[in-house]
């Protein structure tokens, strides 16, 4: 059987070696903060209920660290994404089309850091909804593959995608909604109700990322995907965009 390994890893190109950013940030910075931060999450809670003492630190760095997950989501997801463009000439729109994707890009990455510092509640809102609206945008595009974009098939409940972006959208909820969870009584118990949530997706994208990277070629069309034998390998020649994966 033809090996669909590169001889060296000089085999790899730039867009290969870019598809891999988005699995390895994920692995060796969100994971790790994800943990700190639910960590912290439980130690605001036995502070609150008086279960133990806590420094008055403990909440506010669960909120830093929550931020940063957000970000390290949104900015993952944009690499991944870039990336899938890329191995498929995103400019096949010619300029125009190219003008718009980078514009979107640097918008969603602009509303990210927007919603990082702004304070008032309607521009939070405003700048949660405008990163997801960018991301939603990005994702609409043909390049990017989706197993289904049907709620009843179960194709769309085990895409890496969907569950990715409803993953992005409640994190940036979370962020943009950080005073009103110290204040509100009620969006506290919801905050505790959708990271729940938050906890299942980020275990269901570790599993359907893995799947994804084991099923497919990083890039097809690439000089590293050339090398696959189909019939023997089973690696694929379509576009990923074509593709009956994730
Ligand atoms: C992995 C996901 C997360 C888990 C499991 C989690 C868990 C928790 C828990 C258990 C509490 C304490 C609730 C209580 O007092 O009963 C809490 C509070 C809070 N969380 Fe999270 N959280 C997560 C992500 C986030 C994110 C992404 C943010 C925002 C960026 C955030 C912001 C807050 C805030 C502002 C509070 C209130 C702190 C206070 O009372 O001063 N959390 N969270
Ligand atoms: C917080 C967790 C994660 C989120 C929110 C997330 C989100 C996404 C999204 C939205 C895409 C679609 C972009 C595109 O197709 O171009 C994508 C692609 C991809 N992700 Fe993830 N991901 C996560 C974790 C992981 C992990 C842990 C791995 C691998 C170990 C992984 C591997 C991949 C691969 C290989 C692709 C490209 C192929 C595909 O579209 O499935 N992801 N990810």
């Amino acid at each position: 059987m033809t090996s669909v390994l590169p001889d060296s890893p000089s085999a790899m190109t730039a867009i290969d070696w870019l598809a891999l950013v988005h699995p390895v940030l994920i692995i060796l910075f969100v994971y790790p903060v994800v943990g700190a931060t639910i960590r912290l999450g439980i130690l605001v809670r036995e502070k609150r209920l008086g279960i133990t003492r806590q420094p008055d630190l403990v909440p506010v760095e669960h909120a830093a660290h929550g931020a940063w997950v957000t970000a390290g989501v949104v900015v993952a997801v944009l690499i991944a994404m870039l990336s899938s463009l890329l191995a498929h000439g995103w400019a096949s729109g010619g300029v125009p089309r190219l003008l718009a994707l980078g514009l979107v890009i640097g918008g969603t990455l602009a509303a990210l850091l927007a919603l990082l510092r702004v304070r008032r509640a309607a521009l939070r809102a405003a700048c949660a909804l405008l990163c997801w609206a960018g991301l939603l945008g990005l994702g609409s595009q043909p390049e990017i593959g989706r197993l289904s974009d049907n709620p009843f098939s179960a194709g769309f409940w085990s895409s890496h995608y969907w569950s990715g972006v409803l993953l992005s959208g409640l994190l940036l909820f979370t962020t943009a909604a950080r005073p009103e969870i110290i204040r509100l009584p009620r969006l506290r118990r919801l905050h505790l109700t959708l990271n729940l949530l938050v906890m299942v997706l980020l275990a269901v994208q570790a599993i359907t990322g893995t799947r994804d990277l084991v099923q497919m070629p990083l890039i097809p069309k690439t000089p590293l995907a050339q090398r696959c034998d189909p019939p023997a390998s089973g690696c694929m020649q379509t576009p990923r965009s074509a593709m009956p994966a994730h």
